[in-house]
């Protein structure tokens, strides 16, 4: 479903992302790991179109993207949930949810997707005619998570949704993500917490300054030594 080749990306004289490639098989859910600063939500942001990669191929659904613009990927069904919720302040929650809808033609289908966000997600509807901006950090992490959800993604990019959580909203964040999966969309996901992401997770690839240094299933790398020991604190 998703193919990237070779790529690398620069900020200027930095390089972030260095000749990475990997793979994403349509229903899956992948996990980039990797210590701060290894290039991951760098990698997101240049699948997304948010920045151009120096080099490299991605290809998505058997079309090339890297000169695609970030509105035309999101209409190919490829959403992104960046780092740090990015929710629109001066909108209420609904508004916010609305946006996440606002290239589909499908009214039904829209309402339909309304109601399952707030199904999963009961404290959005009990605040949807608030301002985004004063919903509580979790919210607004499950604000961000639900109008990717409206787009209704073929594909979801998830930058460290659990980032800043509690413990029963990180185990419910995973259990929401296992759903989504099940629903048929595929996940490419980051995460800090290597343990929970591994372990819901097809298959995955460890990031080190740029550069994939190891990949396997999710359980290959949990019981792998290497990975034990730089991010399981084993
Ligand atoms: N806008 C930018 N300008 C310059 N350098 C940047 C920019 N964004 C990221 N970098 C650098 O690129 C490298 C990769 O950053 P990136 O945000 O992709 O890392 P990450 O793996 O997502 O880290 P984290 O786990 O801390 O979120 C870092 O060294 C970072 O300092
Ligand atoms: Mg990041």
């Amino acid at each position: 479903m998703l193919k990237v080749e070779d790529l690398s990306v620069h900020y200027g004289m930095i390089q972030a992302v260095n000749q990475v490639s990997f793979h994403v098989n349509e229903g899956e859910v992948v996990s980039l790991i990797g210590a701060n600063g290894a290039g991951k939500s760098t990698i997101l942001r240049t699948i997304s179109g948010l920045i151009k990669a120096k080099s490299g191929k991605i290809t998505y659904l058997g079309e090339s993207i890297e000169q695609t613009s970030a509105k035309k990927i999101v209409e190919k069904g490829l959403a992104h949930v960046p780092e740090g919720r990015h929710v629109f302040k001066g909108m209420s929650v609904q508004e916010n949810l609305d946006l996440g809808a606002f290239l589909r033609k499908d009214k039904d289908g829209v309402q339909k997707d309304l109601r399952a966000v707030f199904e999963r997600f009961p404290i959005l509807e009990q605040r949807k005619h608030q301002d985004a901006s004063t919903l509580s950090g979790g919210e607004q992490q499950m604000l961000a998570m639900g109008r990717a959800l409206m787009t209704r993604p073929k594909l979801l990019l998830l930058d460290e949704p659990s980032m800043g959580l509690a413990p029963i909203f990180i185990k419910e964040i995973f259990n929401i993500i296992q759903d989504i999966q099940k629903q048929g969309t595929t996940v490419l996901l980051i995460e800090q917490n290597a343990n929970v992401a591994l372990s819901i997770s097809n298959r995955g690839y460890v990031l080190e300054t740029g550069k994939i240094v190891l990949s396997g299933t999710g359980q290959e790398l949990l019981s792998s030594p290497e990975v034990q020991k730089a991010y399981l604190g084993g």
